[in-house]
């Protein structure tokens, strides 16, 4: 079978959606879920796109909310497909706030999704590749190699952490800690 590839403007996709007061939470303020949802909703749409099949989302990562959203602001979602692998895409999505009474714009994270494209039978199936056209799109595509390499050294060295932990009690690590042990 002949290999199908797909531009990333083919996928990119951009949502606009004004925050209401139904939105905030008792700060005043957005609520994170509302985003979240919103990021998981382009996150979709941009996948499916790019795979012409049914997506689901896998991984989250980097969601570090790193300033409010405001009720009244207009949030604008920019999903761009950054990484394919077999079954599976890294979408990037760029959150940005406008307030249209300051008249300033404020980005308030840059996510990764990752989804997986299911055929009808519910299992992963293969999506397009990606044709990278410049070398932001081609650094991108390599980020995600790269992070994907450091999220697996990361989640050993995690897992050798914990064992070290529960053989030997670090008990002076938690002299300072708002916890008491009963052993
Ligand atoms: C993720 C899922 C599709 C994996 O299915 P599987 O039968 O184990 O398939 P595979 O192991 O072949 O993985 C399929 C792809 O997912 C990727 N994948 C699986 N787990 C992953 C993870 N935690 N992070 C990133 N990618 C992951 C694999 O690397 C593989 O990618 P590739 O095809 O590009 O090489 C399956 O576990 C699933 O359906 N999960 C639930 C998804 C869902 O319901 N999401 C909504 C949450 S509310």
């Amino acid at each position: 079978m002949e290999e199908n590839y797909r531009e990333v403007s083919y996928s990119q996709t951009i949502v606009s959606e004004l925050m209401i007061p139904a939105y905030a939470n008792f700060g005043g303020k957005i609520h994170g879920g509302i985003l979240l949802s919103l990021m998981d909703k382009v996150a979709y749409a941009c996948a499916s796109k790019h795979a012409s099949n049914y997506c689901v989302t896998v991984s989250v990562e980097n969601v570090d909310f790193i300033a409010p959203v405001e009720v009244g602001e207009m949030v604008t979602l920019t999903a761009i497909i950054i990484y394919v692998g077999k079954s599976s895409m890294v979408v990037r999505i760029n959150v940005v706030a406008e307030n249209f009474l300051a008249g300033t714009f404020k980005t308030t994270n840059t996510s990764y999704f990752t989804m997986v494209a299911k055929n009808n039978a519910g299992k992963p199936t293969q999506v397009p590749g990606l044709i990278l056209k410049n070398k932001e799109e081609i650094k991108r595509f390599l980020e995600v190699i790269k992070r994907k390499q450091l999220k697996t050294t990361y989640k050993k060295e995690l897992q050798n952490a914990r064992l070290s932990l529960l053989v030997i009690p670090e008990e002076k690590l938690l002299e300072k800690e708002r916890c008491q042990l009963i052993l």
